[in-house]
């Protein structure tokens, strides 16, 4: 699914629903919650993350790639590296990302992706045995390629495990295919890239397009996002 706002086009019952936001929103959970973070609770507005601020939970604000003012935390990964978030619940809202997951809730699961952690969440599918349906956040309902190539990263680590349904599934593979040998390279003109080099935010691209740095998979327990555990 190119864009959340697709997602009503699927039936999520019975699926798991990974939800992918490379830049940054979904590489900024794995880490924090890989990092010591106890649970993140995803929100789609600033006044619904203001008002866990008033509670005394830490709180992340994003907005068009900018920190907005008034939380605790942007949406750099390298800031949900530090000691203070260990422990803690935060609240999240970013521009793609968090909102993507709060319209996937109709799913068995809901389960985090990134390059970050990709090995982690195709092994974590394979367990469940399920339908899957990758929502790629993209930007404002329109496609991105850092998302679509993560689909086809998790569609290369699944082949032959599961059979694809559409042709969503095989131009993603195809793309990862094409990419795969520099991520780097072959995203330097997209424009969610441009948009955070303009921004003078270049390590977190380098950081995010990483493979299987962390073996968490975060999984939507009712409004918390935990480190799966297996039973
Ligand atoms: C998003 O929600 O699309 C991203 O997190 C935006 C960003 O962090 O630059």
């Amino acid at each position: 699914c190119f864009s959340p706002e697709l997602i009503h086009l699927y039936d999520l019952k019975g699926r798991v629903v990974v939800v992918v936001d490379i830049l940054r929103a979904t590489s900024s959970m794995v880490t924090g919650l890989a990092h010591g973070l106890e649970k993140i609770i995803p929100v789609s507005t600033l006044a619904e993350c203001q008002q866990f601020a008033s509670k005394g939970y830490l709180t992340a604000a994003e907005r068009d790639g900018k920190k907005a003012e008034d939380f605790d935390l942007g949406n750099s990964p390298f800031s949900y590296m530090e000691d203070f978030v260990k422990g803690k619940t935060l609240a999240m809202t970013t521009t793609n990302g968090t909102h993507a997951i709060r319209l996937s809730l109709a799913a068995d699961k809901v389960v985090v992706g990134a390059f970050l952690n990709v090995s982690s969440v195709a092994a974590y599918l394979v367990e469940q045995q399920k339908d899957v349906l990758v929502v790629c956040a993209g930007w404002k309902g329109k496609f991105n390629l850092e998302d679509t190539l993560f689909a086809g990263a998790l569609a290369h680590k699944l082949q032959g495990l599961f059979e694809s349904e559409n042709d969503a599934t095989l131009a993603a593979y195809h793309l990862y295919e094409t990419a795969k040998s520099d991520l780097p390279l072959y995203l330097s003109k997209a424009s969610h890239v441009q948009r955070l080099k303009n921004l003078n935010i270049t390590k977190d691209i380098t950081f995010c397009l990483q493979q299987d740095v962390y073996d968490i998979v975060p999984v939507l327990e009712g409004d918390y996002l935990v480190p799966y555990t297996p039973e």
